[in-house]
């Protein structure tokens, strides 16, 4: 059982393989929360808890003269608002009396088999007995505000979900302008804070600094997870690194607007509140509704950030991400986006899959510019209609041509946008989320649809389903390019405004779901102008995610290494592009850009015709060499060998088979020095009294001395040369 309740004292202990929860709801009904971390078995932790007659900190009405009980310096397991806490809070409720209060109190906790759902939210799940639900109400007795806590407990994961569920069991209604999902009262310790941020074309930077004391908010107000700010922190100890120490993560399944915001208390306590919304989040909850906050994932180790990203990782491919792609070697692509952009026919592309195909590559993927009026980007979103004159053909004869080469067809689309001057805006103009006498703002031109609306949804699903019904289509790449502003839907009256940017996403998911799951065997990939909205919700529905628009490989490793902290490898969508690179101008050479996509899901996205004989002979070695490499990237173990945004000189990361029977280590060298200093890596995760022979140099070592000597490679000079070495077991 990985949930004990202690039956005389009420203490509530999670318990994964290596980590230990505890919680306790006291006499007043307030539940404290005792403990996250390594293992303690059932201890029992309530004398751990530290009580202080803190001046200013008031004491609950009914214990006025107990002074040194005070919300505001407990650790809670969720907090109320307005009534004595005034450190950052899950809650901002407005009474139907106009108060903003909440004050919760234990009303039960039952233990229930198998993974809680989420209803209309992307969440984790349970493939069978892995996983017990911990249900925790609690209530405010005066307005019948209840909170459902729920905890779902992966022991072998080392994961523990939790969501929240608000429900109104008062007569009147209530406004909730803030409705967390989660609270993490850490009692001690010091935290670093890594998180990661960006822009577009360069997601997922990793920044890590000491917690201050006040607030640090880490969030999106974009109505997207974003490109800006990933909805993933861990919290350090100082100390910690790849291989040693405490940290823990938090993870929303969540792609629009969030706040994860953490706080350093007076008494030196670090409160992490993590959710979804912004400052414009208003729902209106009437009388017996219930509000469902989305799920957040919760991990702890005590070996280091390594082996949290792999707990992470892990878990996202067995228990969140459902596609029956996610085990299975994804096909190499080739996307005719950097190749022709939006100039193309359907001779072009044609062309490009024939070539393609004389190499290897298996699926051709038409991205953007096949329907309506778009030859750039300034029309057509919303016409899903193929522009057959473009195509001098319809859709399904070009793909019967390129499945006649042997090869599978992809499509890209982009179903939540529209563009003012389309039939779809001219049919439904009060579609686009816009406020009434204003100009709404513009983004690459285009305007959001309202997918809060059911008939926006519904048309989308005909119009998509009807596509993907009539064309032998294996892939999707789905699309989302600019950010929510002008947040107004025509279809909600003015005091639920405030819902619109949820009620979008829950659109967004309802769609999704109903196209994944009639369309199980297609291979959906994410995208939002590259990583955009790269977060847990999405991989529910999606295997893979386009990572970043910026296809160059050098900064690709330090996109891809950021990504790693909290996704799996397998999820990466990379590909080899051209050079110099359509980005930054930069040339790397042919095989380092391939070293770098094949940390993910491998493709190409450039013109074929214009590279050499011997390049696309090395093209179809890389193919080769992929197919070999697929299997580490879908199973296999991912160990961060450098810090790629510290370490100058060279960037190595390692994949190794879940037996640990064959690994590849892949090194890029970013900065070449004159009379260099060797590189020098140490191995990880390989079988300590195993033989590995090295691929460069034929040497046999056992794993021990690769992981404590490690392996030196020959001098590398030149532009950015990379290495693979693979390391096979032998004995
Ligand atoms: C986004 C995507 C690109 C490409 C273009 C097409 O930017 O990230 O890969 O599909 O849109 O407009």
């Amino acid at each position: 059982m990985s949930i004990h309740i202690a039956q005389q004292t009420g203490v509530i202990t999670l318990h994964t393989a290596r980590t230990s929860y505890q919680m306790w709801a006291d006499e007043q009904g307030v539940l404290h929360h005792l403990y996250y971390g390594p293992s303690v078995g059932n201890a029992d932790l309530r004398d751990t808890e530290f009580r202080s007659d803190c001046g200013f900190s008031p004491n609950p009405g009914e214990l006025h003269l107990q002074r040194d009980y005070s919300l505001d310096t407990l650790c809670q397991e969720y907090t109320g608002c307005g009534v004595g806490d005034f450190r950052v809070s899950c809650l901002n409720v407005q009474n139907p009396d106009g108060s903003i209060a909440a004050d919760l109190r234990f009303a039960g906790a039952e233990v229930l088999p198998g993974k809680y759902a989420l209803p209309g939210l992307p969440a984790a799940f349970d493939n069978g007995g892995e996983c017990e639900t911990l249900r925790v109400t609690l209530r405010d007795d005066v307005t019948g505000l209840t909170v459902t806590l729920l905890y779902g407990v992966y022991e072998q994961a080392d994961v523990i979900t939790r969501a929240a569920l608000l429900q109104n069991g008062g007569s009147g209604v209530i406004r909730l302008r803030k409705a967390a999902s989660a609270c993490l009262d850490l009692p001690f310790g010091e935290w670093e804070l890594l998180h990661f941020h960006g822009r577009h074309c360069m997601e997922r930077q990793p920044e890590r600094a000491p917690l201050p004391h006040g607030v640090q908010v880490i969030g999106s107000g974009r109505g997207a997870s974003s490109h800006h700010h990933n909805p993933f922190v861990i919290l350090a100890e100082p100390h910690a690194t790849e291989t040693a120490g405490g940290c823990l993560g938090a993870m929303l399944v969540y792609s629009g607007s969030f706040r994860i915001e953490m706080e350093v208390s007076q008494l030196h306590s670090t409160r992490l509140v993590a959710g979804l919304g912004d400052e414009t989040f208003c729902w209106t909850l009437a009388p017996g509704e219930t509000f469902a906050a989305p799920e957040v994932l919760f991990s702890y180790s005590s070996d280091g950030l390594g082996e949290l990203s792999r707990q992470y990782q892990r878990f996202l491919r067995d228990n969140l991400i459902r596609s029956v792609w996610k085990n299975r070697p994804r096909p190499i692509l080739i996307n005719n986006w950097e190749a022709t952009y939006m100039n193309f026919d359907g001779e072009t592309i044609y062309h490009i899959a024939r070539q393609a195909r004389e190499l290897g590559v298996e699926l051709m993927v038409l991205d953007d510019g096949w329907f309506g009026r778009r030859d750039d980007d300034t029309s057509g979103l919303g016409d899903w209609q193929v522009n057959e004159k473009k195509l001098g053909c319809t859709l399904a004869e070009l793909i019967e041509r390129i499945r006649g080469l042997g090869m599978d067809f992809g499509l890209w689309v982009e179903p939540e946008m529209v563009c003012p001057g389309t039939a779809l805006y001219a049919a439904h103009p009060d579609w686009a989320l816009s406020i009434p006498g204003r100009t709404p703002a513009m983004g690459r031109s285009q305007l959001v649809l309202d997918m809060g609306r059911p008939e926006v949804v519904d048309y989308l699903y005909e119009t998509l389903s009807a596509l993907l019904r009539e064309n032998h289509i294996s892939y999707v790449k789905w699309d989302m390019n600019r950010n929510m502003t002008d947040v107004f839907s025509r279809a909600l009256p003015a005091d639920r405004q405030g819902e619109a940017a949820h009620r979008y996403m829950l659109g967004v998911y309802a769609l999704l779901e109903r196209l994944t799951s009639e369309f199980p065997d297609i291979l959906w990939e994410g995208c939002s102008g590259g990583g955009g909205r790269f977060d847990a919700g999405m991989l529910h529905y999606f295997p893979q995610i386009w990572c970043s628009d910026d296809t160059d490989a050098i900064q690709r490793l330090k996109i891809q290494y950021g990504t790693s902290f909290g996704y799996p490898i397998s999820a990466v969508g990379s590909h080899v592009s051209a050079a110099p690179n359509h980005q930054t101008g930069r040339t790397a050479p042919l095989n380092t850009r391939a070293v770098v996509a094949m940390a993910g899901t491998f493709g190409y996205e450039l013109d074929l015709q214009l590279l050499s004989e011997s390049e696309k002979q090395d093209i179809r070695r890389q193919i080769a060499v992929c197919k070999q490499v697929q299997p580490l990237v879908l199973q296999g173990r991912y160990d961060r060998l450098t810090d790629a945004m510290t370490d100058t000189y060279f960037t190595a990361w390692q994949l190794t088979a879940p037996d640990a029977a064959a690994a590849l280590v892949s090194v890029v060298v970013v900065d070449p020095k004159p009379n260099p200093w060797s590189i020098h890596l140490r191995c990880r995760g390989l079988a300590p009294d195993g033989l590995y022979k090295n691929s460069l140099t034929g040497h046999v070592a056992t794993g021990s001395a690769l992981m404590a000597a490690g392996l030196t490679l020959p001098m590398q000079t030149g532009d950015y040369p990379a290495t693979q070495i693979w390391l096979e077991r032998v004995d």
